[in-house]
């Protein structure tokens, strides 16, 4: 078996096009635009790069963006105020502060402060719980993301042993709650997890989201798995690669995600549609 490669980009890029045009009929109509705050603590290399690419895409759908680049050493204190004044601003639908944060700052109390409508990452407790009880609301912009990747595929998740390798707040937790919502039986694996080769080899579908290149060895891959890898890992020689051994993997799944060009693209579609409806839903 050959695997099909899921094209993340191209879904992303439709994804975004179809938001293009409804954020062009609200300004037609005389609906306010959508707007988001990215607020990013510091000069983390690849933060940077991530958050340059969240505000050229939300500018590229015709939302309002609106930066804020907060220096390292800036106090817990400050980042609530200005998180405060975008939760009181009516002209933003979303707020994002980029993870991670400096370790002088509690990720947990700042995004406990961004009010739940405004949530687009989909983290607040709120929203997880939502998702938990099988009625989500905003939901997190990976895990969500790959849940439309499965979708593209046209299999039925019912049913499916799946299995979420990495137990992160930003992934590998809500992924798990977005698998059983979607009817499959899930295991979640971490650093603790013993046996994790049996326990890839019976799944009908694996999300790798680890950090570490090549982690899943691909002959791991059960025949006619459909493999989502989340990891983006820079190699010495400068490629990017994912967590899965890609080249063995892919002639034994049925469907497979590149690296890049898989989950990444997703990750930015999923915040501009939450952005959307957080618009939509709470603030029109
Ligand atoms: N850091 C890595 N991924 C994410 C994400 O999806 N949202 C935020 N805010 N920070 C991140």
């Amino acid at each position: 078996m050959t695997a099909q490669i899921i094209d993340g980009k191209a879904i992303a890029q439709s994804i975004r096009t179809t938001l293009k045009d409804k954020v062009a009929s609200r300004k037609q109509s005389g609906q306010r635009v959508p707007g988001l705050a990215v607020i990013l603590v510091g000069s983390d290399a690849a933060s940077q790069v991530y958050v340059g690419s969240k505000r050229r895409a939300c500018e590229e759908v015709g939302f309002e963006s609106k930066s804020f680049d907060l220096p390292m050493d800036t106090t817990e204190q400050a980042l609530l105020t200005l998180i405060n004044q975008c939760n009181d601003d009516p002209t933003i639908d979303g707020i994002l502060v980029q993870l991670p944060l400096p370790e002088h700052i509690e990720d947990s109390k700042v995004i406990e402060c961004i009010r739940p409508d405004k949530d687009v990452d989909g983290f607040h407790p709120y929203n997880i719980g939502r998702l938990a009880q099988r009625n989500p609301v905003l939901r997190s912009c990976t895990p969500k993301g790959i849940m439309t990747l499965i979708k593209s595929t046209g299999i039925s998740t019912y049913g499916l042993d799946a299995i979420v390798v990495g137990a992160s707040n930003i992934v590998g937790r809500p992924m798990m709650l977005e698998l059983l919502l979607a009817g499959c039986t899930t295991t979640t694996c971490h650093r603790f997890t013993q046996n994790l080769e049996t326990k890839v080899r019976q799944a009908d579908l694996v999300v790798v989201a680890v950090g570490k290149p090549g982690f899943i060895p691909g002959d791991w891959i059960k025949p006619g798995a459909i493999v989502i890898d989340v990891g983006i890992n820079r190699l010495e020689d400068g490629r990017l690669v994912g967590d899965v051994e890609f080249d063995v993997a892919a002639k034994n799944a049925a469907f497979i995600t590149p690296v890049p060009g898989g989950v990444g693209p997703m990750t930015i579609a999923s915040l501009l549609e939450n952005t959307l409806y957080a618009a939509q839903e709470y603030h029109d």
